[in-house]
């Protein structure tokens, strides 16, 4: 079996979410990693919990990667969001009323390469509510670990929209390319 190998992102210093945050959640993030190989030798039923966790967070960081970049008029996942969700602002409004929902999880935006169509989801803790075959696009991580020592519970909102600050948008404008290849 190919054993997962933790990545490593190049991260600047971002609007809201500390170093302290980040330094502990990519140390659980190894986390995944690690145990998503511990299951495949030990053919543990939960590699749906690790290998999720160990994925979603490749999303999450490497979109933070490198300082925030804005999304490009011209670029085609700026059009498909138009075209799938009217204007931008209605497509951001609804990820984020969806992010700000009570429990644990991701908010993801997905792109069916079976329908042509992108989707927003929730995604319970890591696996459950992923939709199968769907590439995603956009990964915030929704557990507390990501925002509560900065933000405190009642400063979910803050932190999401900070995430979109420090978005780097060719990241996902890069996901989306490689989606609809
Ligand atoms: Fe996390």
């Amino acid at each position: 079996m190919q054993k997962f190998e933790e990545k490593k992102f190049n991260l600047p210093k971002l609007k809201g979410i500390s170093e302290k945050t980040i330094e502990e959640h990519l140390k659980l993030y190894a986390g995944y990693v690690k145990n998503t190989n511990t299951v495949l030798e030990k053919e543990n039923p939960k590699l749906g919990f690790e290998f999720d966790g160990m994925r979603n967070h490749e999303y999450y960081f490497s979109a933070l990667e490198n300082g925030p970049r804005d999304l490009k008029e011209d670029n085609e996942l700026k059009k498909k969001i138009e075209k799938d969700f009217r204007i931008f602002n209605e497509w951001l409004e609804k990820f984020k009323n969806m992010a700000i929902t009570r429990g644990i999880g991701w908010a993801m935006l997905y792109y069916d390469k079976k329908t042509d169509q992108l989707l927003n989801a929730w995604v319970d803790e890591h696996h459950i509510g992923q939709l199968a075959t769907c590439e995603i696009i956009v990964a915030l991580d929704m557990w507390e670990h990501a925002f509560v020592a900065d933000y405190k519970p009642s400063g979910k909102k803050d932190y999401i929209n900070d995430f979109f600050d420090n978005l780097n948008w060719s990241v996902v404008e890069q996901n989306f390319a490689n989606a609809t290849k």
